[in-house]
């Protein structure tokens, strides 16, 4: 476990509030092409929301307006009260395609954005800790080509949270990876999450996952996109997926899931 490498987060927090916001993408061959509307979201500091949706429905799309990288049509996002205006130091991104500088090995990689910042404090130590966390360990110098896709995305998470963010985007970042690895990052993402108290979102399309690391769980939907639901998980950290109030919650989740697909499959 890694938590004891950390200081606490002392430094102020970031809560995310999301107003009335549209997205569209002008299309040169046809009409503008509305992705999201009007999404109001009120996101807690030091909360853990999971974003669950279809694919192609707008979650990366959320997740890059929030972090600056793209600018909303109408609406505001508001970080501790404040207009996100282009990237912000506090928010970190881990994209959906793990997006390595080519020309740098794991640990360089995951080093970069320390080194940049000249965060150099223990730096070879932390970022030994990271490799073997993500179970790259003797791996440490193979760069981005010698890596297969859920290496690639171990190590943009590791890159991510070395950085200790204030607040963490997450699209999809186990996606790629098997069962058994999924499940120990997931399980080490909440001990990391616990001991830092950084906000964070999570996009998946796996309803386990939702279940297993939100708080609140938005359920995206119909077209335009829109927040359909938000569930306020009942569940208490640690989560474990097979006890009888998992099952429970994922029922309950599963039916309002299906409920609202029926529905946007209707429009
Ligand atoms: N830069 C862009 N320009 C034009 N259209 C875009 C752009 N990015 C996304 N879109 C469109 O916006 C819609 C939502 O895309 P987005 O990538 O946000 O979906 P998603 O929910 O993340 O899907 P997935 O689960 O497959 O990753 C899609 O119809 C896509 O074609
Ligand atoms: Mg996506």
């Amino acid at each position: 476990m890694i938590k004891s490498s950390f200081k606490k987060n002392e430094t102020a927090l970031v809560n995310i509030q999301i107003r009335h916001l549209d997205k569209q993408y002008p299309y040169p061959s046809r009409e503008t092409h509305n992705v999201l509307k009007d999404i109001n979201l009120n996101i807690q500091a030091g909360d853990f929301v999971t974003i669950l949706g279809k694919s192609g429905c707008g979650k990366s799309t959320l997740l890059n307006l929030i972090a600056g990288l793209s600018e909303p049509s109408k609406g505001d996002i508001l970080l501790n009260g404040k207009r996100v205006k282009g990237t912000h130091p506090s928010i970190y991104i881990v994209f959906q395609q793990p997006c390595l500088l080519p020309w740098l090995n794991v640990e360089d990689n995951i080093s970069f954005g320390c080194k940049l910042r000249k965060e150099m404090d223990n730096l070879a130590y932390r970022v030994g800790q990271f490799i073997e966390l993500i179970g790259l360990s003797g791996r440490n110098r193979l760069y981005p080509a010698e890596l297969s896709v859920g290496m690639a995305c171990r190590v943009a998470l590791a890159r991510a949270l070395i950085g200790r963010p204030k607040a963490l985007l997450l699209d999809e970042p186990f996606g790629a990876l098997d069962i058994f690895t999924r499940s120990r990052l997931q399980e080490e993402m909440i001990n990391i999450w616990m001991s830092e108290q950084f906000t964070a979102m999570l996009v998946t399309h796996d309803i386990d996952e939702a279940i297993l690391m939100g708080k609140k769980i938005v359920i995206l939907g119909g077209s335009p996109c829109r927040i359909m639901d938000i569930v306020e998980n009942p569940l208490p950290y640690p989560r474990k997926i097979t006890d009888e109030n998992f099952f429970r919650t994922k029922t309950m989740v599963m039916k309002k899931f299906k409920h609202i697909f029926l529905q946007s499959e209707r429009v």
